[in-house]
């Protein structure tokens, strides 16, 4: 190691409070993951009986790889590779791998942050008022198509999350979720209440959580599974490098912990908001985009005061996928700093202009590519099915198979208790898990995500 990588050390930034950090950590989890996948795939896989195997999912797998991946970004000190590779180089591959994962995932997550700018535009100016599904779903289609118009939100969403990078970890990123993630909270709570009390709404409290074990199969674990990942940021980097800017001597189990909890809370209320409501409008619920871009504006359209619900909406929405950006922002950008010359603001810049040109194709996919598809998908599900089939699980697998095979076991426990500061007395348990389980488990979810087992 020469002089100037331990200068960079010495100075790291580190954030100044456990509140802070959990800030982060639960608005890097808290995003599209739990608004427009969640409601939607606890819906279609049987209700309330998908509610019990997600949590057991999260609770088991979910939180198990969250306190590894945090371990792992913590001991290091530094950015995901060194963090995967510290005792064994070749580990330094998921490390890569997440890191290029992670800014793939960020080039077509920008994109949907960017619509949320403009819906809420056109929902204060009252573009969006009494027009029915089927007016909305006119707007949906030409703002989407509109490539140079989408270009102009994304890059304005991107320039915000550039932004607070820029700032750093705790003038940036700490300071801003401490304030976003309540404040999303409060506007969550203002939207389910409304979901709630309007007459009607319980017909969708009732598809949304009433358990239907007939819809559950084989393929509703792995959807499990596969969203206990993706919103918990897991596989991605995201992890690693926030825990990597904490204090040694937190907990890391109750950070996680909170984590879990938090995220599991707004999936689960996110349903509240959106189902009863579109339910009390007579129209069914669809997925993803159509869910909130199209059914819900219509709802909102034709509710009263819809204008200012639909506004809050969209500011939720704009928060929840901003502390996720950052966070996926933040993963090369720390590589770059602790690897190269090159200070935070430039660095944050080149990845910025590097995001960018990687959404060019998913953005298009929406206009003038909409044709060109490889292997069956469209450039936008071709990066989502990348990074959320391919690369998550297999990061996630290199995690458990780094902490619990490549680590001695004291390692791994000095750095889970904070050399025995801190409580974790479920150490012996989330140990076995990680070291047996969750491999296996892994291996299954991506065989089948992939395709190459069929269940
Ligand atoms: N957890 C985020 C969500 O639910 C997505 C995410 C994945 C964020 C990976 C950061 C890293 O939308």
């Amino acid at each position: 190691m020469n002089n100037t990588e331990f200068e960079t050390k010495d100075n790291r930034e580190q954030f100044k409070s456990r509140f802070g950090f959990i800030m982060a950590v639960a608005g890097s989890a808290v995003g599209l993951g739990n608004i427009w996948r969640f409601p939607y795939i606890t819906g279609v896989h049987g209700g309330g009986a998908f509610v019990i195997i997600y949590l057991v999912s999260i609770f088991i797998i979910g939180a198990t790889i969250a306190l590894t991946e945090m371990a792992i970004g913590r001991h290091g000190g530094s950015d995901v590779v060194e963090a995967y590779g510290q005792y064994d180089k070749r580990f330094k591959i998921p490390g890569y791998l997440s890191m290029i994962a992670v800014t793939v995932l960020l080039s077509f997550y920008n994109i949907i942050g960017g619509w949320s700018i403009y819906y809420f535009i056109q929902t204060i100016s009252g573009k969006l008022t009494g027009l029915d599904a089927a007016q909305v779903e006119a707007v949906f289609g030409n703002f989407v198509s509109n490539s140079p118009q989408v270009a102009l939100f994304t890059i304005i969403f991107l320039a915000v999350n550039t932004i607070v990078i820029i700032k750093g970890i705790t003038e940036g990123i700490e300071k801003v979720s401490s304030i976003v993630m309540p404040s999303l909270f409060v506007l969550l709570i203002i939207l389910v209440i409304r979901s709630v009390t309007l007459p009607g709404a319980k017909e969708g409290i009732i598809w949304y959580l009433k358990p239907d074990f007939s819809k559950v199969t084989g393929s509703t674990f792995v959807a499990a599974v596969g969203q206990a990942f993706f919103t918990l940021s897991l596989g991605s980097g995201a992890m690693a490098t926030y825990a990597s800017y904490l204090s040694k001597d937190e907990s890391l189990p109750s950070a996680t912990a909170s984590t879990v909890i938090i995220d599991t809370l707004v999936a689960l209320l996110a349903g509240l908001a959106i189902l009863p409501a579109v339910f009390a409008f007579g129209v069914s619920p669809g997925e993803g985009p159509g869910l909130v871009f199209v059914t819900l504006p219509s709802v909102f359209g034709q509710m009263p005061f819809g204008t200012i619900f639909s506004a809050i909406f969209f500011v939720f929405f704009f928060f929840a996928a901003l502390t996720s950006s950052i966070s996926m922002l933040e993963v090369s950008v720390t590589y770059i700093i602790e690897n190269t010359n090159i200070d935070r603001k430039k660095a944050a810049i080149i990845m910025s202009i590097v995001v960018l040109l990687l959404g060019i194709p998913p953005l298009m996919s929406f206009g003038n590519w909409s044709h060109i598809e490889i292997f069956g998908l469209g450039l936008f599900d071709l990066y989502d099915y990348f990074v959320s089939n391919i690369s998550m699980p297999l990061v996630g697998l290199a995690g458990a198979i780094v902490i619990c095979w490549v680590w001695d076991k004291e390692v791994t426990k000095d750095e889970t208790t904070s050399s025995g500061k801190v409580e974790f007395k479920l150490f012996d348990v989330w140990y076995n898990l990680t070291k047996y389980v969750v491999p296996i488990l892994l291996i299954f979810v991506f065989l089948t995500a992939t395709g190459i087992l069929r269940i």
